[in-house]
């Protein structure tokens, strides 16, 4: 297991659509442990394999683990499909591992469906809502080569890709977040 370094705004690697997953072996598991120790050492709640410089269609998220809990609800999903969406929308302040320190309102359909298949090659038809909901979009997002950033003005983008780019490889420190209620994802 290893933490793994979180590319940042604005590593083109970012803006690639990633290649399908053809095959679920053990590098690919080992793949998944470096991740879910990667988003959970950095505070993030979902965490795409592009961010982390591996242009695969695969993701991992927990919505439930809190730094001073031990509850975990991890979930992988391999070449996720989000073929429905709800014309309801949500608003949610997001934030993003590769663009660190930044927050800002999106609006996306509060209830999608998707497919995926699971580490174990099984495959699964969920219907999520909310902050998974969200988490879901956001990540699937990163595998199109889509930052939540991209919804904004470009006005505002450019200030916030500034700011990143001034952090350069600084480690982000959440202590220094005027509001520690946000999440990473
Ligand atoms: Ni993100």
């Amino acid at each position: 297991m290893a933490v793994l370094k979180v590319l940042r705004v604005p590593n083109p690697i970012l803006k690639q659509k990633a290649k399908k997953v053809e095959k679920i072996d053990d590098e690919l598991k080992e793949l998944v442990n470096d991740m879910f120790e990667t988003m959970y050492a950095t505070n993030g709640i979902g965490l795409a394999a592009p961010q982390i410089g591996i242009s695969k269609r695969l993701i991992v998220i927990d919505t439930k683990w809190r730094k001073d809990s031990d509850e975990k609800e991890q979930i992988v999903m391999i070449n996720p499909d989000i073929y429905y969406k709800s014309e309801e929308l949500r608003v949610y302040c997001e934030g993003c591992l590769s663009v660190p320190g930044q927050y800002e309102d999106v609006t996306r359909p509060d209830n999608i469906k998707v497919r995926y298949t699971d580490l174990d090659g099984n495959e699964h038809d969920i219907s999520a809502d909310g902050i998974l909901a969200t988490v879901i979009q956001h990540e699937t997002d990163h595998l199109n080569g889509v930052l939540f950033i991209d919804y904004l003005s470009s006005l505002k983008r450019n200030i916030l890709i500034r700011k990143v780019k001034k952090m350069g490889d600084k480690p982000y420190n959440e202590d220094d977040d005027e509001d520690e209620e946000d999440e990473e994802i």
